[in-house]
């Protein structure tokens, strides 16, 4: 077959089986990044030993088994604590002064994998006095990332480098004040837990959280397309009161978008933008 012909084919099996799968289990794959989901569907290929992209479809629409690995294999979680710490201080410097001038504050962290992103931000905000007055809800698609995020349990292996984040992070303690450490373990606190709500929630399909005050989707967007990653940031503005902030990964953008005029960047250092308002719409900041 020639080359041109073999990657039309390529590409009609892929989306054949991404609409099975939204078909027949509502998770909707159709528009990520096309290199990102090769690379993907390639491990599926070996994991059932199948030459063809389409004979994943009869696999993966009749074996729940597989389905289910289908679905680990399509999150990537890779994840750290303080991950990015210039960000963190960036945030804790120039966007928790702002954000202590309101009375409660309501925090969305998209795409939280396993939750070292979203412990991060409870014990800067525990730090900075100011963690009573919010709630945290942190949400992925990865049921099985938030069973890990909800136990808040990592491997002891990984303090010596989540600790070297910290410290570039701007930090007011020691990170081991917020961990306990049992063999080859480390839990984090449970207060940290206290403000967070864990839940499931696909950016690909489901729809607004409301009047939130800060949302934090890091190193998510990079797997989508651009029309996913119009509808992901048009959720986002939705989900903002007037003046909220959003934070994005370090390698994503607001630029072409079709959201970039209804944001105005706050700190190009931590990609953080501020939903634009109009002055009368400051009656309604939540
Ligand atoms: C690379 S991790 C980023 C984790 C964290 N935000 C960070 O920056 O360290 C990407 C996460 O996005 C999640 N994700 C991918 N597609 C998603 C979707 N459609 N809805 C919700 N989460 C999604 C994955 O399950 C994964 O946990």
């Amino acid at each position: 077959m020639l080359s041109q012909d073999r990657s039309q084919t390529t590409r009609l099996e892929t989306e054949l089986l991404l609409e099975a799968i939204f078909q027949r289990y509502g998770y909707d794959f159709r528009h990520y990044a096309p290199a990102s989901l090769a690379r993907r569907i390639q491990i599926q290929l070996r994991r059932q030993k199948a030459q063809h992209i389409s004979q994943l479809i009869p696999v993966l629409l009749h074996d729940s088994k597989a389905f289910d690995h289908f679905l680990l294999d399509m999150s990537i979680t890779v994840t750290d604590m303080f991950r990015n710490p210039l960000f963190f201080k960036e945030l804790r410097e120039t966007i928790i002064p702002r954000l202590k001038t309101w009375p409660y504050v309501k925090i969305w962290c998209a795409g939280c994998a396993t939750g070292e992103e979203v412990y991060s931000l409870a014990i800067l905000l525990q730090e900075e006095g100011f963690y009573d007055r919010c709630q945290i809800y942190a949400t992925d698609y990865n049921k099985r990332s938030l069973v890990i995020a909800k136990d808040g349990i990592y491997p002891l292996n990984k303090i010596k480098n989540y600790t070297a984040n910290y410290n570039n992070s701007g930090p007011k303690a020691s990170f081991a004040d917020y961990y306990h450490a049992k063999y080859d373990s480390a839990k984090m606190n449970d207060n940290l837990k206290k403000n967070i709500v864990f839940s499931p929630h696909n950016l690909a399909s489901d729809s607004a959280f409301g009047e939130m005050n800060l949302i934090l989707c890091r190193n998510v967007l990079i797997y989508f397309d651009k029309q996913l990653q119009n509808r992901v940031l048009e959720l986002f503005e939705e989900s903002l009161c007037a003046g909220g902030f959003l934070c994005l990964g370090a390698k994503e953008s607001l630029q072409f978008s079709s959201m970039v005029d209804k944001f105005a960047p706050v700190s190009q250092k931590g990609n953080i933008f501020r939903k634009i308002y109009r002055q009368q719409e400051m009656d309604d900041v939540c």
